[in-house]
């Protein structure tokens, strides 16, 4: 239990500085191994480890019998999307050998993971598999079979996948970002936009469980969800739309979480409300047709009604948002809840249309420290720029310390003034208690293009466990490689990776 781990608020390590390199740089007495490529079979079928890894989801593999294992664990990858150069090949019109490549490079993969000796080692297991563009998977809640969705109850596949959360009965919330790309690319294979932009339930220990979108979260842009518990049993959920001037969102279920009844706590995420946050005056503001008259009113430019039901208003939540006073703010990244106070930090990676390049961490704190609050008070943690270094913060995560571990991604500012003074994006960890609260201290450095996504713990916190995603992404050919992070032996192609990152001192009560 994180809250009986005392604070511990002096960095573990000596920062490293700004590089260029095409390499990942830690500090010294810190070492890591490439686990899980692109492209390695790990199923019994054959499957290979899809491209682009972002999210790493960490489940012991004993956690079903209440066990927190550190060395024996599945963990569930996210595959972001592909870059074509690098898989089924760069050609204007794709052929349908190459939307196929496509349609199994991206989505999750489930893999079990084992430390023998110092290595880490992937494992056969009946439990390995790939959930991919083409993976059936059913629509819950309220948009399930409606208008907006076309009626339909099955889809197919989950794409898109940024960030995500784990429950406390160990599923998997993959969240669907940028989905409409996806359309385009794969004109002609009958994609279904509607069909994504969803958070998606996977339980990685049962291959046999459809895998559900949980379409009472709403859909947006969604980057992640951090699950929580409220005093009264509820499961609360933070999600963000990463899009510029866009909203933060939080789902609460209506049933409450059972530790002992696993079959009832996979349906909480069926069911509940969704609400925005109004940063003006502090407010959680309901998104329910029925009980907000704003929704029934909101009406758009050609003066017509912008909702005739619930599921309208799910199915563009990022409207219903605006439309009952949600605050829009410079592009919501991951979020992640501070173990010991409970308060909510949220990234705000950038927004170039307002000149903010470098962005900012806030925090915020529920009413009576009760998550399904609907009022909260919220300040700024830290700020991006040349003083403190860091710019674009994207994914956290935090250690039961308390210490905050963020990586940065510049990588789409039209014209970046970050240059000078940050180098290849970096992982940056950020006490926020004692005398350095809320400084950045540079932890790593990734290769070049590259950006460092999905942070996860070990439970004992002697790994880490990290995405190095898009190394080498603007290659202009394969004859121009500009990295060659993780190619194979023999080989110069980089690939997107796992690591496991070693040499921490573990967590001491
Ligand atoms: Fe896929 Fe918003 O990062
Ligand atoms: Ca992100
Ligand atoms: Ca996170
Ligand atoms: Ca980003």
């Amino acid at each position: 239990d994180a809250k009986k781990i005392k604070p511990q608020t002096v960095a573990p390590f000596r920062p490293v500085a700004v590089t260029n390199a095409d390499a990942l740089t830690l500090p010294s007495g810190y070492r890591y191994q490439v686990l899980a490529p692109w492209g390695e079979k790990f199923t019994d079928s054959g499957r290979e480890i899809g491209f682009n890894h972002d999210y790493v989801g960490f489940f012991p593999l004993d956690m079903l019998q209440g066990g927190q294992s550190s060395t024996d664990a599945l963990l569930t990858i996210n595959h972001e999307y592909v870059n074509a150069l690098f898989v089924g090949g760069d050609t204007k019109e794709r052929t349908p050998a190459q939307v196929k490549a496509e349609m199994e490079a991206v989505g999750v993969s489930v893999v079990r993971v084992r430390r023998e000796g110092s290595e880490w080692k992937v494992v056969p297991d009946a439990r390995n598999r790939r959930i991919d563009a083409l993976t059936d998977i059913e629509l819950t809640g309220p948009v399930r079979g409606t208008a907006p969705v076309k009626g339909a109850t099955m889809v197919k596949g989950s794409v898109g996948n940024c960030s995500g959360g784990q429950t406390p009965w160990g599923t998997l919330l993959t969240c669907e970002e940028n989905v409409d790309g996806y359309v385009k690319a794969w004109a002609g294979s009958g994609y279904e936009a509607m069909h994504q932009g969803w958070v998606t339930e996977i339980d990685p220990f049962e291959p046999t469980w459809t895998p559900k979108k949980r379409t009472g979260m709403g859909r947006f842009r969604h980057e992640n969800v951090a699950i929580t518990v409220a005093p009264d049993g509820r499961v609360v959920g933070y999600m963000g739309d990463d899009m510029q001037d866009a909203c933060v969102y939080k789902f609460v279920s209506r049933g409450r979480y059972n530790p002992a009844d696993r079959a009832a706590n996979l349906k909480l995420l069926e069911d509940g409300d969704l609400y925005v946050a109004n940063f003006g005056n502090g407010s959680w503001v309901l998104l329910d047709y029925d009980r907000n008259p704003k929704l029934k009113d909101a009406k758009g430019a050609d003066g017509k009604a912008l909702f005739g039901s619930q599921a309208d208003v799910l199915a563009d939540a990022r409207a219903s948002a605006l439309a009952v006073g949600g605050t829009p703010v410079d592009r919501p990244e991951d979020i992640e809840i501070h173990p010991r106070t409970g308060e909510v930090y949220v990234a705000l990676t950038n927004n170039s249309k307002h000149g903010n390049y470098f962005g900012q961490i806030i925090k915020f704190r529920e009413a009576k420290d009760d998550a399904a609050a609907t009022a909260f008070l919220w300040e700024v943690f830290a700020v991006g720029g040349p003083q403190s270094g860091f710019a674009s913060p994207d994914n956290l995560v935090f250690d039961p310390y308390g210490n905050l571990w963020m990586v940065t991604d510049n990588s789409d500012l039209a014209s970046n003034p970050i240059k000078g003074f940050h180098g290849n994006n970096a992982m940056f960890f950020f006490a926020t208690e004692g005398p350095d609260a809320g400084k950045a201290q540079r932890f790593a450095v990734g290769p070049v293009d590259a950006e460092m996504t999905g942070p996860v713990w070990s439970p004992d916190g002697k790994t880490l466990f990290l995405s190095i995603q898009h190394p080498g992404e603007d290659s202009e050919s394969l004859d121009k490689l500009r990295s060659n992070f993780a190619a194979k032996p023999g080989t110069n192609v980089p690939r997107p990776t796992l690591v496991a990152i070693e040499g921490f001192p573990g967590w001491k009560a």
